[in-house]
């Protein structure tokens, strides 16, 4: 991302706030680990997009038509002794010369500052609750102003979820949020060929995990988008599994859902394939029937579509299938009515992919689905899921769990699958893992 991308984003922030307001965004605190330890810092997504600046204990403040500048980053002052421990610090003048504010402020002298920059200022555009600690200061502030009232002060009257407007803006990928997505998804789907060519009985989960955690970093993508999830068997029911702590047995599904993050924007896959390199009979029916939802959802992903398209299309193709290998019993429009299929698809088909793995947007407009547009970015992502122990259902479906997860761009002429890398085909899978 370069520096004319920030700045166009900031400039049409500035025009639709409109003339008497003020957005404020401070940068999200450091996270402690453990005592003395600090996460690696990642930026919040709506901060970075606006302005690129990578540090934190920093405030960004937009203000549109202010003489002085209409662009101030608060920031830590350069200090030799600090910097000698933890690295550069852009200071004011960086701010200015490398991230194109127009002015900026020791953050220090915040408390000084920002109090007359919200002077006569009627809206602020702000995130309230993402900062707790921010809300409380922000709210004295205004209540300062408007104990100067009879001194002609006027406070403002408005705090305007500043969240509705960027994430609008971020729905709607550039060209250069579109590559780095791209990126990101090539190293992703390497990453999960590679695991499937080392997987073999009794590996542990956690070995697959390092395999493709490696692929993502020896390839400019540090750290995964989220957690990665590598589950042998029954492990595969739970969803949100990370434990990935177990031996991986012979004649198990292992289901990995691994992402890359490259330059703060995240690819997320989920492939599911036969630990010994060769599907079972019971496993290949359930997973053809999850191949030909996603598929079938794939083909709705076009502008002029709605979001939920892409979710009928897996829900009817997963609830027939189902049925045809009697795990549901009854007419397919009656199950479908009652939402018989959610005992085996109980997530939805996918969500906004971008800065956030579970991305930013809305998903209705009023009522209504939203409609696809070119320069979205979705995952198609649903799955059958059979625990063991349902009821009902005959054991030779148990512990198994499938989902097929792809990033898919909508483009003018209908969709691209960014991932397209990652085998899907039951015939690729066995292929590549010597069993072709
Ligand atoms: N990996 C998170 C998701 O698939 O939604
Ligand atoms: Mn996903
Ligand atoms: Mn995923």
């Amino acid at each position: 991302m370069n520096r004319a991308e920030f700045a166009r984003r900031r400039k049409r922030l500035l025009e639709i706030m409109g003339k008497d307001a003020i957005a404020i965004l401070p940068a999200k605190p450091v996270c402690k680990r453990n005592r003395d330890n600090e996460y690696p810092y990642r930026p919040d997504s709506d901060f970075w997009y606006l302005s690129g600046f990578p540090e934190p204990e920093a405030v960004l403040v937009l203000i549109p038509g202010r003489k002085h500048g209409e662009y101030i980053i608060f920031c830590r002052e350069r200090d030799p002794k600090l910097e000698q421990w933890n690295g550069a610090l852009a200071g004011q003048q960086g701010a200015v010369e490398e991230y194109g504010a127009d002015d900026s402020f020791p953050i220090d002298d915040i408390d000084d500052i920002l109090p007359g920059l919200l002077e006569n200022r009627n809206k602020v555009y702000y995130t309230m609750g993402r900062e707790p600690a921010f809300d409380q200061r922000l709210i004295g502030w205004i209540d300062r102003l408007r104990g100067k009232a009879r001194a002609g002060v006027h406070a403002p009257d408005n705090i305007i979820a500043l969240e509705h407007l960027l994430h609008e803006m971020r729905l709607i990928k550039s060209k250069a949020e579109i590559e780095a997505i791209r990126h990101a998804a090539r190293v992703t789907a390497q990453a999960h060929r590679r695991a499937m060519r080392v997987c073999r009985p009794g590996l542990h989960e956690y070995q697959i995990e390092a395999e493709l955690h490696h692929e993502f970093a020896f390839n400019g993508c540090r750290f995964p988008a989220y957690n990665t999830i590598v589950a042998g068997g029954g492990n595969a029911c739970v969803l949100h599994y990370t434990e990935n702590g177990q031996r991986l047995k012979n004649n198990d599904l292992l289901l990995v859902d691994a992402g890359a993050e490259y330059r703060y924007y995240a690819a997320d896959i989920t492939r599911t394939f036969p630990v010994n390199g060769k599907f079972r009979r019971a496993q290949k029916a359930l997973y053809e029937v999850v191949l030909a939802a996603q598929e079938a959802a794939i083909a709705q992903v076009r502008p002029g579509n709605h979001w939920n398209d892409p979710h009928e299309a897996a829900v009817e193709v997963i609830t027939e299938g189902l049925r045809a290998l009697g795990l549901l019993k009854g007419r397919v429009s009656t199950l479908i009515k009652k939402e018989a299929y959610k005992t085996f698809f109980m997530h939805r088909t996918g969500h906004w992919l971008g800065m956030d793995v579970h991305d930013v947007g809305e998903y209705k407009v009023g009522d209504s689905w939203r409609v696809l547009e070119p320069g979205m970015v979705m995952t198609v992502e649903p799955g059958i899921y059979v625990p063991a122990g349902s009821k009902g259902v005959d054991r030779k479906w148990w512990n198994i769990g499938i989902r097929i997860e792809d990033d898919v761009l909508v483009t003018k002429e209908g969709c691209e699958v960014l991932t397209a890398d990652a085998p899907k085909a039951i015939d690729e899978i066995e292929a590549l893992m010597g069993h072709g």
